[in-house]
């Protein structure tokens, strides 16, 4: 395993269980607007039968917003989350069946794998929807990643990508810069007892 790797695989070991609610606090709630506007780009169709693949799809946000939009269009969606992180695989199948999106011993609505965004478990030309949300950033080989991407996508399929930019503005990005260097850390140590894990995230 690389350095980055195994980094980055640490540092969502020691944050798992804590994820989501450092999400909202450090977003104060707006990464749930973004996710919503990821989740219009993908234009599902209505009353369609589609299969998505959220890569580093950690505790399932994604798969569970695509499902209930899914559901309003009156659609199926198998949904599948790919992550290399087995804790965040775990919480996130915990959660699934918390918020009654899975039911046991029911045929699950979405299926929590482990593994990686550059070595898919999965046919090729199978996915009509592939999306990773925060994740890119987070991948050693993005490349190799998208050409996974590519190989596992049906021919007109969509790849939806959500992340981080740069700001348009200087001063925007040195307050930006001050809240990510000065505030994350100590909120994500105060919260999840591991400040260098934001650091690193940060
Ligand atoms: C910031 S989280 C994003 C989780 C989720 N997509 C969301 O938006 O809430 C990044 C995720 O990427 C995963 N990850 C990092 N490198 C990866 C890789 N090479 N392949 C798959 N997942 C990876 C991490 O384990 C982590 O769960």
């Amino acid at each position: 395993m690389g350095e980055k790797q195994g980094l980055v695989r640490g540092v969502f070991d020691s944050v798992a269980d804590k994820y989501d609610l450092m999400n909202d606090l450090m977003s104060a709630g707006l990464h749930r607007v973004w996710k919503r506007r990821m989740i219009e780009a993908l234009h599902l169709r209505p009353e369609a039968d589609l299969r998505l693949v959220d890569v580093a799809g950690g505790t399932g946000d994604i798969a569970f917003r695509a499902l209930a939009r899914a559901e309003k269009l009156n659609s199926t969606l198998k949904a599948q989350v790919i992550d290399a992180n087995a804790e965040m695989v775990r919480v996130g199948a915990a959660r699934a069946l918390r918020e009654g999106i899975n039911q046991a011993g029911e045929p699950a609505q979405v299926d929590f794998l482990t593994g990686t965004a550059e070595a898919l478990p999965l046919a090729d030309n199978s996915v009509d929807v592939l999306t990773i949300a925060f994740g890119i950033r987070n991948v050693t080989h993005r490349d190799v990643a998208l050409r996974e991407s590519l190989r596992v996508l049906k021919p007109g399929g969509r790849f939806v990508c959500l992340e981080f930019s740069h700001m348009p503005s200087r001063w925007l990005q040195k307050a930006y810069d001050a809240y990510s260097f000065n505030v994350i850390p100590p909120m994500g140590g105060a919260v999840t007892g591991d400040a260098s894990a934001y650091q690193y995230l940060v």
